[in-house]
């Protein structure tokens, strides 16, 4: 059996949703506190033993490839000023088996894909999304990566979504579940309205996939939003071959619109040893000061209608 060792990161997409922030920059580049979010995926994937991670960039993206580039200027500025700790961190993002590839135009996350078919070959491979970091004590990439070594099959990474939400999603119709967690799919179905969907099983940013998808992706047309969709392909996939779907039941934030970004980047600034116990305490009086905002409001509002009640009495008794 072959080994899974290959993963691409597809980051060629236009950002719109982060506009005007990623007019001129890669949305992949923005910070969870000090780090860019792609530094995170990269991270699972080197964690979980991937070998060489492709990344699939576009216009506006070149700070992707500078960022896990050496600064010599920089490090040489570090190590005069004696700034080890900065030197170190700055140093963990060189010298990565990384390599790159343009998608000139954003055609959908299908045609990115197929973007790194002469990089993958004939291998199973992982495509990791970098809307969605995911924390657990295995990482997720990995846990994919065990069940491929036991069912030698693709397996997508699915979790329990709202129901109302299962439109942002590509959503599976379970057919069994074969084990704890792993599920046999009759379809995968991209961004069902909630009336249509067939479960509330959401694909989130996690494919492991064998070779096979290229040949569909290749003979594909275009689909929801005129972009040729990954979702079809691995619906196609699964007419052919088995594509498993695993549950993830970790934690995952979702960093691929404005308030998820808040919310994560709140959630891992608690956690940040150099400004976690500043902002646990701006939280508690910011909490306080907004609960005072929201009384006095109530107050206002009640006085408000009182005054209407005593004026409408009054004129009653005129
Ligand atoms: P998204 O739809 O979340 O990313 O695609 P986007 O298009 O950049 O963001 P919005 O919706 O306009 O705000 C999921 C992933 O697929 C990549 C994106 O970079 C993102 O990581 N992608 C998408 C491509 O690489 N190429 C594409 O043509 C489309």
């Amino acid at each position: 059996m072959t080994k899974v060792r290959k993963a691409i990161i597809p980051a060629a997409g236009l950002g719109t949703r982060f506009l005007p922030a990623t007019k001129a920059m890669a949305k992949e580049m923005l910070p969870i506190v000090d780090k860019p979010t792609i530094q995170f995926i990269v991270e699972e994937a080197i964690n979980s033993g991937i070998e060489d991670i492709l990344i699939i960039t576009g216009k506006s993206k070149r700070p992707i490839e500078d960022h896990f580039d050496s600064n010599i200027e920089l490090e040489q500025n570090l190590r005069e000023k004696e700034k080890f700790e900065l030197l170190e961190l700055v140093e963990e993002t060189i010298g990565l088996n990384l390599f790159f590839v343009r998608q000139s135009y954003p055609k959908g996350l299908g045609d990115a894909v197929l973007h790194a078919k002469a990089f993958v070959g004939n291998e199973p491979f992982v495509v990791m999304l970098g809307d969605d970091i995911m924390d657990d004590e295995v990482p997720l990439t990995k846990q994919l990566m065990d069940r491929y070594e036991k069912t030698h099959a693709s397996n997508i990474a699915v979790m329990r979504v709202p129901h109302e939400d299962t439109s942002k999603y590509g959503i599976i119709d379970p057919e069994a579940q074969i084990d704890d967690g792993l599920f046999n799919v009759k379809q995968f179905v991209e961004k069902p309205e909630p009336k249509d969907a067939p479960s509330d099983l959401a694909i989130i940013g996690r494919y492991l996939l064998t070779p096979e998808i290229f040949e569909i992706l290749e003979n594909q047309e275009p689909g929801a939003g005129n972009e040729v969709q990954l979702t079809d392909a691995i619906d196609n996939l699964n007419k052919i071959q088995r594509v498993f779907a695993h549950e993830f039941k970790g934690q995952r934030y979702d960093v691929g619109d404005k308030f998820g970004f808040m919310k994560t980047s709140i959630q891992y600034g608690l956690k940040h040893t150099q400004v976690k116990d500043e902002l646990r305490q701006y939280i508690k009086d910011l909490a306080k000061d907004l609960e005072a905002e929201d009384n006095e409001k109530a107050i206002e509002e009640i006085e408000e209608v009182l005054k209407e009640k005593v004026e409408e009495e009054k004129n009653k008794k005129q």
